[in-house]
């Protein structure tokens, strides 16, 4: 599909199922690597990343198939090399997930680097730091590829720099069957973080502390299948919140865990929007024009930047001036020429954008990223 084709001016009305998480799926999905045993993973997101994700563990010799519409069964009892290929990478940044696992599969893995949006400058030093605090010698030698040799794994104390989802993701993977205790401080916090925590303790792992920022992991010998499913996606629950609000309209979310939304929701009841939450629901609802306000972006429990642009989009037709400022990536208002398109009223100024509401925004052809 090139082109959508969309008629606005309508107000959203009705129910919506959000689906499992992308970011969470997609550290899952390599994880199982890691059992060499059948995991049976639910509520599996319908996500081009998630086919490209399935198709690289083919590729390593994984049994890959589904059982229903929302659940794969993952065999990797069968996978048999350690090597990703740019081929199988380079739409994906989640595939440098693959190091952390092939690491502690394998005590080897050479993996091209990762491709994914363009949101800035994306260094991966600190899994890179993290890799080698755990014994492993890691290699840039050869073009785009990342050679790294661990053949004795072991518990280190790592500190991130910066807090990286990647790369608490990416340590944990590697620690989980390195000899001893690996303490990684100054963790992300996201959902999928305590996702993937979950998912590799029913697998016989034993991590602790995942959702704070000090997260322990005693390295064991061996890890079994299990059967386990996804948490709801918390950037497609509020972007529906978002849609909702933008429209005017009435939505009640389903199968979100209102927790998450946490940040997102105090911004919308700040623009005035109604929100109700119910255990595993969300209402929405908005009758007039939001009011604006100020929103910054940073790690979990902050303001989410995957919510940046929808939130920006929002403010574009509130009442007053807004200032977005983005606090996790380089360049993240790339879409704003868009908005400009269709009538918005912002100025970016390096990593923040000031925005004049307007009555409404225009039809028009837009590009997206
Ligand atoms: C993940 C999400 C992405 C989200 C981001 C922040 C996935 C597949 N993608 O990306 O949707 O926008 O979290 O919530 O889960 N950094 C370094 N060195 C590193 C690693 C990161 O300097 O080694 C910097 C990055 O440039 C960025 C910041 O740290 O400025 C956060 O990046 P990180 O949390 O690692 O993002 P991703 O895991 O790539």
């Amino acid at each position: 599909m090139d082109k959508i084709f969309i008629n606005g001016g309508n107000p959203l009305k009705g129910e919506v199922n959000v689906s499992g998480a992308k970011n969470a799926v997609l550290a899952i999905l390599p994880a199982a690597i890691l059992a060499q045993d059948v995991c049976v993973i639910e509520n599996v997101p319908d996500i081009s990343d998630v086919a490209m994700m399935v198709r690289i563990l083919h590729q390593l010799g994984a049994r890959v198939k589904y059982i229903n519409d929302n659940t794969l069964e993952i065999d990797t009892s069968t996978v048999n090399s350690y090597v990703v290929t740019h081929e199988m990478t380079k739409h994906m940044r989640a595939s440098y997930y693959l190091i952390g696992t092939l690491i502690s599969r394998f005590g080897r893995a050479k993996v091209a680097m990762p491709g994914g949006c363009n949101f800035g400058v994306r260094p991966i030093d600190q899994h890179i730091k993290g890799f080698e605090i755990l014994g492993s010698v890691v290699d840039f030698r050869e073009n785009a590829m990342i050679n790294v040799n661990a053949e004795n794994l072991s518990g280190g104390f790592v500190y991130l720099d910066i807090v990286s989802v990647g790369a608490t993701i990416n340590v944990m993977l590697a620690a989980v069957r390195a000899k001893g205790l690996t303490v990684i401080e100054n963790a992300a916090k996201e959902p999928h973080i305590v996702d993937l925590a979950n998912f590799l303790n029913s697998m016989g792992a034993d991590i602790r502390g995942a959702g704070t920022d000090v997260i322990k992991i005693k390295g064991v010998d061996h890890l079994h299948g299990c059967t386990y499913s996804i948490i709801p996606d918390q950037i497609e629950a509020g972007t529906f919140m978002v849609a909702a609000a933008a429209t005017r309209g009435e939505v009640l979310i389903k199968n979100v865990i209102p927790k998450h939304l946490e940040s997102i929701t105090a911004k919308l009841l700040q623009c005035g929007v109604y929100v109700e939450e119910f255990d595993d629901s969300i209402l929405v609802k908005c009758t007039g024009r939001p009011k604006r306000c100020n929103v910054k972006t940073m790690p979990h429990p902050g303001f989410p930047t995957d919510m940046q642009p929808q939130f920006t989009t929002l403010l574009s037709i509130a009442e007053g001036t807004s200032i977005v400022s983005e606090g996790v990536w380089d360049n993240r208002f790339q879409y704003v020429d868009q908005l400009l398109r269709m009538g918005a009223n912002i100025t970016v100024n390096g990593k923040a954008a000031t925005i004049e509401g307007v009555e409404h925004l225009n039809g028009s052809p837009v590009k997206g990223g």
